[in-house]
């Protein structure tokens, strides 16, 4: 049963929209996801708990980490539903991000010296070109036109 003060708390779709700077059509597709939560009213209409603010705030910040929005999820998934983050549940996926943003930019300077010794050449060759074929995936395939078949390997990183 939910209090009378906890429903004048609640706000709208267009309400959490106004107040996040998200757009009504992400909101409902945090909610697919199943990022935030609303319950429905005797018009079927969604209402969320203020604590939501905090849960969206935090899911643009993922965003623009670049995590993923599976990720986004599982993290969001190991907070308690019935309040907002709190500032050490902030603390510790922040720090988990960062890990992971470390990483991240470890892979793509390692793809940046990789590009730079493709400068300037352009032979794209399967053999020697360290972007075309990473690693020399297609040659453990064996010899011939691998890429011309329909399950043909993969020559992404
Ligand atoms: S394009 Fe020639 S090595 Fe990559």
């Amino acid at each position: 049963m939910i209090k009378a003060d906890a429903l004048h708390k609640e706000l709208t779709v267009g309400q959490l929209s106004a107040r996040s700077g998200v757009a009504v059509t992400a909101l409902h597709f945090y909610e697919t996801k199943g990022l935030i939560t609303s319950r429905r009213n005797s018009g079927n209409q969604r209402r969320y708990p203020r604590s939501v603010l905090r849960r969206v705030s935090l899911i643009k910040v993922a965003q623009r980490l670049g995590i993923p929005l599976a990720e986004i999820a599982q993290a969001l998934s190991t907070l308690p539903a019935d309040r907002a983050p709190s500032a050490a549940d902030w603390q510790r996926l922040s720090q988990q991000w960062s890990g992971e943003l470390d990483e991240r930019i470890r892979q793509l300077t390692l793809l940046r010296e990789r590009l730079n010794q493709c400068i300037g050449c352009g032979c794209l060759s399967l053999e020697g070109c360290p972007l075309r074929n990473y690693g020399d995936v297609l040659g453990d395939a064996g010899p011939g036109a691998r890429l011309l078949e329909p399950d043909a390997a993969t020559d992404t990183p």
